[in-house]
């Protein structure tokens, strides 16, 4: 191969496929192999390096994970660099190489993507330009209504000129004037939300009279604006929708500012109101950001937690505020439930909100707030034990309610602290807890049991000398115990001979040939009542504390963990083939052997089919 003129200009962008394509169908430790006699070395390749002078080879191919590293010189990098400095070519031209190589038809980023690019900046400039008007305007004598209500909500000028608050004019075409000057394609600025379509042709501003509050993206871009009428005006806000940039519920109000001191903190303080966000931060709560209305979504915590592990909830102090505080602790549970990350709840007095609290307690006031922020299991555990005062619940009810609760929001290691917590105040005893799911899993069966006196007591600890199983099989094996129809629906994707703890193969190997007969727990159970190993295993099961960190609260969140496991075993059925042929390929190439069509067809598809399981 030699470094030709480039045909494609450096500026010339590719389609993004096109280098995923490379990446899958060049193989890095082939390609290599053409330059660099290699030699296996337990899983990498090593040889002499080509870019430094060695004489013993310090030059290292990891195939597996498509990259080459001299720890020589420390040259580095994946197949695309590889031929940028064996070649001496820009990433262009090293592109074009390898697709012509590989077979890849190299086209140039389709039209219709450059339309989505074109489209998008023009959003963004859009949208600049709007926030940077706005902000004059509020500047302006028209934006004196706006600075009277700033400062009666005691905004001040550095917080206003920090979060680029501005001014939308009481006007119809101001700001479509103002981008028109800037030649944007107004029909574009519809589509970013600023301006909507007349009915006899042209444009109208979508936001006006109105206080404007900016949402950018970490990345400075201003990608939605939030529009607050200054008097009673319905409706109270106007926000924009999802457009190409924004997308509603994937982020949150002042995170670009919020993240450093976040960072710094470990902690996040999320508020619902742009403005309780807005006062906070003036007030010295640098870490807050707004979830933007009633909705916290996963895409929002998720965002969260590149930052900071730690999450304050807060929220108003009404019937409504605990609804949405119960609905988000579920939502940020089922990410930051793992050890070393806490989600607390704050609740504000009835009829006060971030903002007005500041206001009237100060920093220290709010301060003294948050330090009192119940954990969020504790907040979800709470109104349960209440339940027992109304005396419309048993503590064996509750306590099973709590243990699941218990299991599903806290990690491992404070699940028997929470078991204690709960068990002081419903007077049982933790252990009550810790079986109350067996309990209740058994009640047709043996109504009277209590589980410590009974026969099918729960295995304590596995025999010695026994493999202690894989969690994907206790997993399946509770899920099946609890609805024993999934076990008929998975019987030929979760086959018993992907388990590899014999007791549980049995075991599960009996489930599946009886579930169909099985309506319940109970009668699963009484297929096994004349072995009791058998029995005490599945007791075992239906008590234990399961590692997994899924919950199983209805039979669709039941059916989901089994597609999840089936398609995971798919996975790992296609990889260990894959795994194999490489070993072929591997073999063939420290034994100088040329890689037989047959080896490539197979590994070609094996990778397509893992490109599909892995989707
Ligand atoms: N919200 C909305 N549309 C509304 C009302 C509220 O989109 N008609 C969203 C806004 O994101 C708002 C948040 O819900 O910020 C919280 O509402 P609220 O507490 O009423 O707003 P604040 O921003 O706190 O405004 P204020 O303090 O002026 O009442
Ligand atoms: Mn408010």
């Amino acid at each position: 191969m030699q470094a030709t003129e480039s045909p494609v200009r450096p500026s010339m962008r590719f389609d993004q496929s096109a280098l995923r394509e490379i990446h899958s169908r060049v193989d890095i430790a082939t390609f290599i192999a053409q330059y660099v006699p290699l030699r296996k070395r337990g899983n990498d390749l090593v040889g002499l390096c080509p870019f430094h002078n060695e004489k013993t080879p310090s030059f290292h191919v990891h195939p597996d994970r498509g990259f080459f590293k001299c720890f020589g010189c420390g040259v580095g990098g994946d197949v695309i660099s590889f031929v940028q400095k064996r070649e001496g070519v820009p990433f262009n031209d090293a592109v074009r190489m390898l697709a012509q190589k590989a077979g890849i038809e190299l086209e140039p980023e389709s039209p219709q993507a450059a339309r989505m690019r074109g489209e998008r900046e023009t959003i963004f400039e859009a949208n600049r330009l709007a926030a940077a008007f706005f902000a004059r305007a509020l500047a302006s004598d028209a934006g004196a209504k706006a600075r009277a209500y700033l400062e009666r909500r005691a905004f001040s000028r550095e917080t206003v000129a920090r979060f680029g608050l501005g001014y939308a004019p009481a006007s119809w075409d101001a700001l479509v004037g103002e981008l028109q000057r800037n030649a944007i394609d107004l029909h574009v600025a519809a589509k970013a939300g600023l301006v909507k379509p007349k009915e006899s042709g042209g444009f109208y501003d979508f936001y006006r009279d109105r206080l404007m509050i900016p949402t950018l993206a970490s990345t400075g871009e201003v990608i939605a604006f939030g529009g607050r009428a200054l008097g009673d005006d319905e409706p109270k806000y106007l926000n924009t929708a999802t457009t190409p940039v924004y997308t509603k519920g994937r982020h949150l109000f002042a995170l670009n500012v919020a993240r450093r001191a976040a960072q710094r903190e470990g902690a996040f303080v999320v508020v619902e109101g742009y403005l309780d966000c807005i006062a906070l931060h003036q007030a010295g709560f640098e870490n807050a950001v707004a979830s933007l209305g009633t909705s916290f979504t996963l895409e929002q915590v998720n965002e969260l937690r590149k930052y900071a592990e730690n999450v304050f909830l807060c929220f108003d102090g009404d019937a409504a505020g605990e609804a949405a505080a119960t609905k988000a602790i579920d939502i940020a549970s089922k990410v930051l439930e793992h050890a070393g990350s806490s989600v607390r709840v704050v609740l504000l007095p009835p009829g006060a909100d971030p903002d007005s609290y500041v206001r009237e307690h100060g920093s220290q006031g709010f301060q003294a707030l948050l330090k009192r922020a119940k954990p969020a299991i504790e907040f979800r555990l709470d109104p349960e034990i209440d339940r027992l005062r109304d005396g419309f619940s048993s503590p064996a009810v509750i306590a099973r309610k709590a243990e699941g609760l218990i299991r599903a929001m806290t990690s491992r290691e404070e699940w028997d602290r929470w078991r204690q917590y709960v068990a002081d105040r419903l007077k049982v005893s933790p252990d009550d807890l810790r079986n109350s799911r067996f309990l209740t899993n058994t009640a047709n069966f043996s109504p009277r049991s209590n589980v410590a006196g009974s026969r099918y007591a729960p295995v304590r600890s596995s025999p010695a000398g026994t493999v202690e199983p894989l969690s994907f099989e206790r997993e399946v094996m509770s899920i099946v115990l609890e609805e024993p129809a999934l076990a008929v629906e998975f019987a030929e994707r979760i086959r018993p001979s992907s388990f590899r703890d014999p007791r549980y193969r049995g075991i599960y190997e009996r489930i599946v040939r009886h579930a169909a007969e099985a309506a319940t727990t109970a009668d699963l159970m009484a297929f096994f009542v004349e072995d009791p190993a058998a029995l005490g295993v599945l007791a075992a099961e239906g008590s234990r504390d399961r590692s997994s960190t899924v919950r199983f609260g209805d039979s669709g969140e039941r059916r989901a963990h089994l597609e999840r496991i089936a398609q995971r075993i798919e996975r790992e059925e296609v990889e260990s083939r894959y795994r194999e042929l490489r070993g072929r390929i591997d073999e063939a190439f420290t034994a100088g052997e040329p890689i037989s069509d047959e080896l490539r067809k197979e590994s070609e598809m094996l990778v397509s089919k893992l490109r599909k399981v892995k989707a």
